[in-house]
């Protein structure tokens, strides 16, 4: 790293597709306590709101962290605006529990879908530390939605692309892909999956029946993200459990998958409206455009 450049910097930001933006962040500390599976909060400014993102790449020899953000929204707006040289109000970390690591004694399949493939990176790299063969599975819409495939390639035994409208590799979802190693007999003791939450409910739909462990990186609603405000509370087996102090990973066959996707669009409404009352002020020039 750089040795001018200072904690919480935008070292480096890169359109990875249309509305995904990768940012490089200077955070030294932060990078040398985290593990895979974990995640930060970022806040963009003093007044910003915090909001919680995946781990896209660790690199502790340099003190960087990389984030991948999709814009869906007023927050998520107000951070892919943000230029290099900036610095970040905040960035809380490394949060939530990692991804727990063996060697699982047969193949780990991660499976990556849309915005939701960056965090499978550092997970891949850490079952290939412990010893495993990683097939990793990204999928996304389309061929220009497809992001990673480079830095997964490089990193997996073997890369499985999907794209819904056969634009590249296997025409179809994430799980036609996995679908097709199990029946080809394929020899999985373990898949971690992130992406949206019904490509996780489906994962774990089609692994359930083989006995397959599996783990899903739960992304709720988050507000303080250490286990004050009940905000992330998700449904495992029965259980309440809060994604940022017990989660984000949690055993794929005890998910509660359909409460999770009703507590995500609680706010949608509020969601919009703030975000397009933020995208007309930046168009008169009240925002950071
Ligand atoms: P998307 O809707 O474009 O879907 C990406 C891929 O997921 C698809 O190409 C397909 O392969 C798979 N998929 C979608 N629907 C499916 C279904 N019904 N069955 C099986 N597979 C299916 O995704 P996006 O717009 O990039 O959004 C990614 C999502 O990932 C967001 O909802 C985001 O919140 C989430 N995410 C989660 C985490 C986490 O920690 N869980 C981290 C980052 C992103
Ligand atoms: Fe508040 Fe998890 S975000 S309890």
């Amino acid at each position: 790293m750089d040795g001018g450049c200072q904690l919480n910097e935008i070292l480096d930001k890169r359109e990875l597709c249309p509305n995904i933006t990768m940012f490089r962040i200077s955070s030294p500390e932060l990078v040398r306590r985290a593990e895979a599976g974990q995640f930060v909060i970022l806040r963009a400014y003093e007044h910003s709101e915090r909001i919680p993102m995946s781990i896209g790449g660790l690199d502790p020899a340099n003190g960087i962290l990389t984030v991948v953000v999709m814009e869906v929204g007023r927050s998520s707006a107000e951070i892919v605006r943000m230029k290099v040289g900036e610095r970040f109000m905040d960035v809380v970390g490394p949060l939530g529990v990692p991804t727990h690591m063996k060697d699982f004694g047969g193949t780990c399949v991660v499976v990556g879908g849309g915005v939701g493939i960056p965090p499978i990176l550092p997970i891949a790299i850490a079952l290939k530390v412990h010893g495993n063969k990683v097939i990793g599975i990204i999928g996304a819409r389309s061929k220009d939605l497809l992001i990673y495939e480079n830095e997964l390639g490089g990193v997996c035994d073997r890369l499985l692309v999907t794209t819904d409208d056969g634009t590249e590799g296997i025409k179809g979802f994430v799980t036609t892909a996995l679908q097709q190693l199990v029946d080809a007999g394929e020899n999985v003791k373990f898949v971690m999956a992130v992406g949206p939450v019904i490509m996780m409910k489906n994962v774990a739909k089609l692994t359930q029946p083989h006995g397959i462990e599996t783990w899903v990186s739960l992304n709720p609603i988050m507000v303080d993200g250490t286990g004050m405000c009940g905000g992330c509370r998700v449904s495992i087996g029965g259980k309440s459990k809060f994604a940022c102090v017990d989660g984000p990973d949690f055993d794929a066959h005890k998910v509660d998958f359909d409460e999770l996707i009703q507590r995500q669009a609680m706010y949608k409404t509020q969601e919009k409206i703030a975000y397009d009352t933020y995208l007309e002020k930046c168009k008169i020039g009240l925002g950071r455009a």
